[in-house]
């Protein structure tokens, strides 16, 4: 009698180890129009009644666009002016992740080194693969959503840009792994850089919209995979406990 009282005991214990998932830390990650933005405030709001509204958003910038939410968690790795290429070769994320460690990341990037420096598609493809491998280093099990920019309302940029956007579904497919995906969003279709644009480079409301209805099932995907990871490290973890204390089992 005593064994299955403990028997039951031990799954009971089981049971709430692998319920016991804490909140998970996602890092908007990405340049003025990741920082001076209001798409993060409205992603937040979209979050709560979710399984994850206490999702933890983290970096070490709190910048927006004056969004009028006092609720939303602000922390965000958005860089007003970056370039990926110079992220990549300066090492900035891998500081920048010590700092605020992620299961999830999203990655909007690469305007800048069209617009500011004319940089080759395969350039900035190849500082995503850096900045990709800084991730899994950081965290071998990131989840990474990564975005096809944007258009510009500005200038003469789309065509560069519609030519990295092409580029980026390939390179994500060879990128892709089971532990640490890499999901690709399309934020050029059906956005306008005119309309949707304030300035014709940053989001104004309609394009926060825009942006974060892309966003949206691809990062619930993301954070499906990542909470997948906690609850069998969990299991795990209550099994090992379970292997020090056979008389449990
Ligand atoms: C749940 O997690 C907290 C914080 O990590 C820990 O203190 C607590 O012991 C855990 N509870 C169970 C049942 O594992
Ligand atoms: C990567 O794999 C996941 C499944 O783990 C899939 O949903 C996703 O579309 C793949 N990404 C690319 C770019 O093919």
């Amino acid at each position: 009698m005593v064994s299955v009282k403990l028997l039951s005991l031990a799954a009971l214990v089981g049971a709430a180890v692998a319920q016991n998932t804490t909140a998970l830390r996602y890092m908007p990650f990405g340049d003025s129009i990741t920082e001076i933005t209001c798409w993060r405030s409205k992603l937040w709001d979209k979050l709560q009644g979710t399984d994850y509204a206490n999702t933890n958003f983290v970096g070490s910038g709190k910048n927006e666009n004056n969004c009028r939410n006092t609720k939303y968690d602000r922390d965000n790795e958005g860089h007003s002016g970056f370039l990926a290429i110079n992220i990549a070769n300066n090492k900035q994320l891998v500081g920048w992740l010590q700092r605020n460690p992620a299961d999830v990341i999203t990655m909007h990037l690469g305007t800048n080194d069209i617009v500011q420096q004319n940089k080759p598609v395969n350039q900035i493809i190849a500082a995503f693969t850096t900045l990709v491998q800084v991730m899994r280093d950081s965290n071998p099990k990131m989840k990474i959503v990564v975005a096809q920019i944007i258009p510009m309302g500005m200038g003469n940029f789309n065509a560069k840009i519609q030519a990295l956007n092409q580029a980026i579904t390939p390179w994500a497919q060879a990128q892709n792994t089971t532990e640490s995906p890499v999901w690709v969003v399309d934020q050029y279709t059906g956005y306008s850089g005119s309309a949707d644009n304030r300035d014709g480079i940053h989001p104004n409301a309609g394009g926060d919209d825009k942006m974060v209805n892309i966003w949206y099932p691809a990062l619930l995907g993301a954070f499906q995979a990542a909470r997948a990871d906690q609850v069998a490290a969990a299991a795990e973890a209550a099994a090992a406990e379970r292997r020090v204390m056979p008389f449990m089992a």
